[in-house]
């Protein structure tokens, strides 16, 4: 097993100096997570010896590169405790993923008055397709309320459950602001009592805890590979197969029939019917070789890092009078920490913060609902992964220091 205390040595674009000469300190892997020599090396051998079209071609390369495709597929399958690798797509992102799910599982079942569950803690991209399959079917969106310390109101959910109209629950696993986790199996039981079908944002949470599709119960979860180590434009929708057998194609194109005709054409079988053109080959490969990497530090020991470093980043921050921390400061949560400094925007804390080599997203975090029930237009975010330690929490603090001074100044 690989040491998560060494494998710093591992992330070549952290062994660099910024604002004149600082040691880089990235605190933003829930925007975008740094990758592995072992992913950018599969990556570049695959562009230097494997690079061909899949499925196509019967040719040396074309074998080898479908060969290298549909490994990806199985370890992404794996990882995820999938029993049939077919029901692992392979699209650009989490956000596409969920946007298959609302425009092709959802649109064509959804009635005027049906209900779609969601929370206030979602992500745009699990709320704006959302709002564009209810304003196509007339179906209602309903959501569940936060508690004060920015976990889920589950008797709110419960309320609403009640209402034997709710077609669809959505949600997302962990919070990308408030670093909430949500008890997902509870929430999966309580919606199929009603026969509501459940869709799982699994963005931030299949990079950094240990996930299993069957123990969960949900039916379909989707999530991105940038965010785990892989490539950009590629991520995963797994479905349940009599689900992903009922949906229609989103895109027509190549690979993605059986037949064509000159005025129909019918489908190929899961998951090509959802693969139409060429798909994102080398980053499939690529995210396959991460997940081989998360796999080899153990997410048991993913999670339990990520959690003493997010805990120690909450205890330090708690130490300031003038910075308030936005989302549960108890277990559980994950490696997200939200806040504000008293009379600074998040902006400039977080331009002060890359003065000093520290890295930090400031903004609504494509959480607009959440922001306004925060009653913020913005926070600094500062989210945490293997490769992060403790030091680097110190020399967020440092910097922390540094704003009060400089704004300490400003304010004379
Ligand atoms: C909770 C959550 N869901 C969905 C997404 C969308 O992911 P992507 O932009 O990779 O499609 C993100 C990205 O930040 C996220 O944090």
């Amino acid at each position: 097993m690989r040491s998560i205390r060494r494998c710093l040595d591992d992330f070549p674009t952290l062994h660099q100096t910024v604002a004149g000469g600082r040691r880089l300190v990235y605190l933003d892997s829930a925007a975008t997570a740094q990758k592995p020599y072992p992913v950018i090396e599969v990556v570049r051998r695959f562009y230097e010896r494997d690079n061909a079209n899949v499925h196509r071609g019967v040719h040396t390369l074309a074998e080898r590169a479908t060969e290298a495709y549909e490994r990806a597929r199985q370890a992404v399958a794996r990882f995820i405790g999938a029993p049939d690798p077919a029901c692992v797509i392979f699209v650009r992102g989490a956000t596409e993923a969920l946007n298959l799910v609302a425009r092709s599982w959802a649109e064509p079942r959804l009635r005027p008055g049906d209900e779609i569950v969601l929370t206030l803690m979602e992500h745009h991209s699990n709320l704006v397709p959302w709002q564009m399959v209810a304003q196509a079917t007339g179906a209602k969106l309903c959501y569940v309320d936060l508690l004060p310390d920015g976990t889920l109101d589950l008797e709110s959910y419960d309320r609403l459950l009640g209402s034997g109209r709710v077609r669809i629950v959505t949600f997302t696993h962990q919070s990308n602001v408030l670093g909430t986790i949500n008890p997902v199996r509870e929430m999966v039981d309580r919606a199929h009592q009603v026969g509501a079908v459940v869709v799982l944002d699994g963005a931030q949470s299949v990079p950094h805890m240990p996930l299993d599709v069957k123990a969960l119960g949900c039916d379909f979860l989707a999530f991105s590979g940038h965010k785990m180590m892989g490539p950009t434009g590629v991520g995963v929708l797994w479905g349940r197969r009599e689900l992903l057998e009922e949906m229609p194609p989103l895109f027509g194109g190549g690979e993605m029939i059986r037949e064509v005709y000159l005025d129909h054409a019918t489908w190929n079988d899961v998951p090509y019917k959802f693969e139409a053109g060429t798909p994102p080959i080398a980053e499939a490969v690529g995210l396959g070789e991460a997940v081989t990497y998360l796999e080899s530090l153990g997410m048991e020991n993913v999670r339990a890092h990520e959690d003493e470093i997010a805990q120690y980043a909450v205890q330090r921050l708690r130490a300031f009078d003038d910075i308030r921390i936005y989302g549960p400061l108890a277990q559980p949560r994950g490696g997200v920490v939200s806040f504000n400094v008293e009379g600074v925007h998040p902006h400039d804390v977080a331009t002060i913060l890359d003065r000093e080599g520290v890295a930090v997203r400031a903004g609504h975090h494509c959480a607009l609902p959440l922001m306004r029930w925060l009653d913020v237009p913005a926070t600094v975010r500062a989210s945490f992964y293997v490769y992060n330690t403790a030091e680097d929490v110190d020399a967020l603090v440092a910097a922390l220091h540094s704003v009060r001074a400089i704004f300490s100044r400003v304010q004379k």
